[in-house]
């Protein structure tokens, strides 16, 4: 029998200020709401292969994808057409040697005994680099769709604290055990082989109850930034979660997603942003998703705060813009490290050019900015991750 190979887990133990992660390669459209025909088509596993394999070759820390499960409407139907995340995330792991992995999991949607072996299973084809992004949801018609109902808000943060605390139980206790909560009644769980790395967990939320739950149970808070405010108002949106989190005796990496254009000249990148976003965009889509978000979800105040968010939504779900020339982007990067921010994930109208792009251009540029460090094939596997400490 040969031995388990265990890696590190990139997002926990790379020492670069600013960790960078691929967002959302498993939806139609990306972050996108556009009718442009380059944009992202999720269902072409070899585009995702391509793009995975050169974000991992080219040492970036994550891989993270979308939890959707129908699209937006209009004439491309942005995210409609998606590969189911914990699938995905599996067959990325044996195609791919350094880069975290991980699955964007819509809570209610699966069984936390059946989640934390599969994410196990996940954890064990690719060496333990393994992540959960934990999510409750707040697109009424695609919850609908498992139970016939959205539970109210603060109440699906509730369930996820039941869920959470099952799968961390399979993961870490050799011996089998019972929970009897509000939402779970399950006996003499029984879950091996264990995690080879305590999977990384993550979560997005933003209201108060979301992200009490985020400082409570993650590693990491994952934010669509208010760079609108202004610096002193992303400063303090980042330090609020650590703040948070530190009361619960925790640390927490602060991430965002972003959208990238890059050109040779400021000019042409806003050209080509005006042309996806105004003389492209799908409108239609874009009504429908902030007008959900503004009514589901503490995102924002209120549909009006998410209709001030409207061009940037079309551009790349409301992510921070990454537009202009590699310096311009880089720079950028910079400003938000120094205002607290871990790290970011990129996504692009065309996935594959913009990486390329990205990986030739931005990143030696990031480097001379001590932004990050040169990646080493040789020296990959950097740093020591956490095993789990297993209970009896
Ligand atoms: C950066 C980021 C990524 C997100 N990704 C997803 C996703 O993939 N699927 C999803 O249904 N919701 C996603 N959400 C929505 C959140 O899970 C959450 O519902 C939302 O931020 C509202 O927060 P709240 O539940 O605390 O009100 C994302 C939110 C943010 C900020």
């Amino acid at each position: 029998m040969t031995e388990h190979f265990v890696k590190p887990n990139p997002v926990r133990t790379s020492r670069n200020r600013m960790k960078l992660g691929v967002f959302a390669l498993n939806i139609d459209g990306g972050c996108t709401l556009t009718n442009a025909p380059e944009r992202l088509r999720a269902a072409n596993w070899n585009d995702n292969l391509a793009v995975a394999k050169t974000a991992d070759k080219a040492g970036l820390e994550l891989l993270l994808p979308v939890g959707r499960w129908r699209g937006y409407g209009g004439e491309s139907n942005p995210m409609g057409v998606t590969l189911e995340t914990y699938t995905w995330a599996a067959g990325l792991a044996s195609v791919t040697d350094q880069i975290g992995l991980f699955t964007t999991s819509h809570l209610s949607t699966v069984n936390p005994v059946f989640a934390a072996k599969q994410a196990v299973t996940i954890d064990h084809i690719s060496g333990g680099r393994f992540g959960l992004n934990m999510i409750c949801g707040w697109y009424e018609a695609e919850m609908r769709m498992f139970n016939g109902a959205m539970m109210e808000h603060d109440t699906r943060y509730d369930f996820a604290d039941e869920w959470i605390a099952i799968a961390k139980r399979a993961w870490e206790e050799r011996d089998t055990f019972d929970y009897h909560g509000r939402f779970f009644n399950v006996s003499d769980v029984f879950s091996e082989p264990k995690p080879l790395n305590r999977p990384f967990l993550m979560n997005a939320g933003g209201s108060p109850r979301g992200k009490r739950f985020c400082a409570q149970h993650c590693d990491a808070a994952f934010l669509i930034l208010k760079y609108m405010d202004g610096e002193e108002a992303v400063r303090a949106q980042i330090q609020s979660y650590r703040d948070l989190a530190a009361e619960f005796g925790r640390e927490l990496q602060v991430w965002c997603y972003a959208y990238v254009v890059q050109a040779d000249s400021v000019t042409e990148a806003e050209r080509y942003l005006d042309y996806y976003v105004n003389q492209m965009g799908n409108d239609i889509a874009c009504d429908n998703v902030t007008k959900e978000i503004g009514i589901q979800s503490g995102m924002f105040a209120s549909t009006e705060d998410a209709l001030r968010s409207r061009y940037h939504f079309k551009a790349g779900f409301a992510g921070l813009p990454l537009v202009g020339t590699p310096e311009m982007i880089a720079s950028e990067l910079e400003r938000y490290s120094d205002l607290g921010l871990d790290g970011v994930c990129l996504t692009w109208l065309d996935y594959h050019a913009g990486i390329n792009n990205f990986v030739r251009d931005v990143l030696p540029l990031m480097e001379r900015r001590g932004l990050r460090e040169r990646y080493d094939p040789v020296g990959k596997y950097v740093g020591v991750d956490e095993p789990l400490s297993l209970t009896a």
